[in-house]
């Protein structure tokens, strides 16, 4: 039976540390659905539809890969679709604590089998987050290696624009 799961995040921008998680994930599951939250709360610098783009260009060659833009629960979204398997990546023991929390307040939310995996991350890219990367974007430091080209030349593009 074909397997598929979901890697869901904010990916403002998606870094290789969250396409490292991908390709391998992928390697496990028929399908995986990059599922983008809009994550307003977190103020985030590109758009919903912005990140789609980015996302879709950067897992064109991942097989099976697909990227979508998801509101709500996450819970909802995977009751409705039933996936197998959500996908988290841990980089760090400070990353435990949040995942555990979250992925048990998510297993009471699932009406089906779901079960959440964790990736251990590439030592690469384990100190890398998002707002990192904008931090040292916004400051026209060398993000090179740590999101793929075309993430590196949308962040320069924004920070021509916002200043
Ligand atoms: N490589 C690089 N960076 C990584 C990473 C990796 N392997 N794994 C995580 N990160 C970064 C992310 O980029 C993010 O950086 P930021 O905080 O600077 O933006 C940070 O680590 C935290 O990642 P994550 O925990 O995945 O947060 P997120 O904001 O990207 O996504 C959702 C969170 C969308 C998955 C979560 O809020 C959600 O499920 N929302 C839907 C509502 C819901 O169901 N809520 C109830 C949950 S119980």
């Amino acid at each position: 039976m074909k397997k598929s799961a979901i890697y869901a995040g904010s990916f403002d921008p998606i870094t290789n540390g969250h396409l490292d998680i991908i390709k391998r994930a992928a390697k496990l599951f028929d399908t995986i659905i990059v599922a983008i939250s809009p994550n307003n709360n977190k103020k985030p610098l590109f758009t919903a539809t912005e990140r789609l783009d980015m996302v879709n260009e950067a897992i064109h060659d991942i097989d099976g890969a697909k990227a979508i833009i998801f509101e709500g629960l996450l819970a909802d979204l995977v009751n409705k679709n039933k996936f197998d398997a959500v996908i988290r990546g841990l980089r760090a023991t400070t990353d435990f604590e949040f995942e555990i929390q979250m992925a048990q307040m998510n297993a009471r939310l699932y009406t089906g089998s779901t079960e959440t995996i964790f990736f251990m991350t590439d030592p690469r890219y384990s100190f890398i987050s998002s707002s990192l990367i904008k931090e040292v974007a916004s400051y026209k430091g060398n993000i090179n290696e740590l999101v793929p080209s075309h993430v590196e030349q949308m962040l320069i593009n924004k920070f021509i624009q916002q200043p």
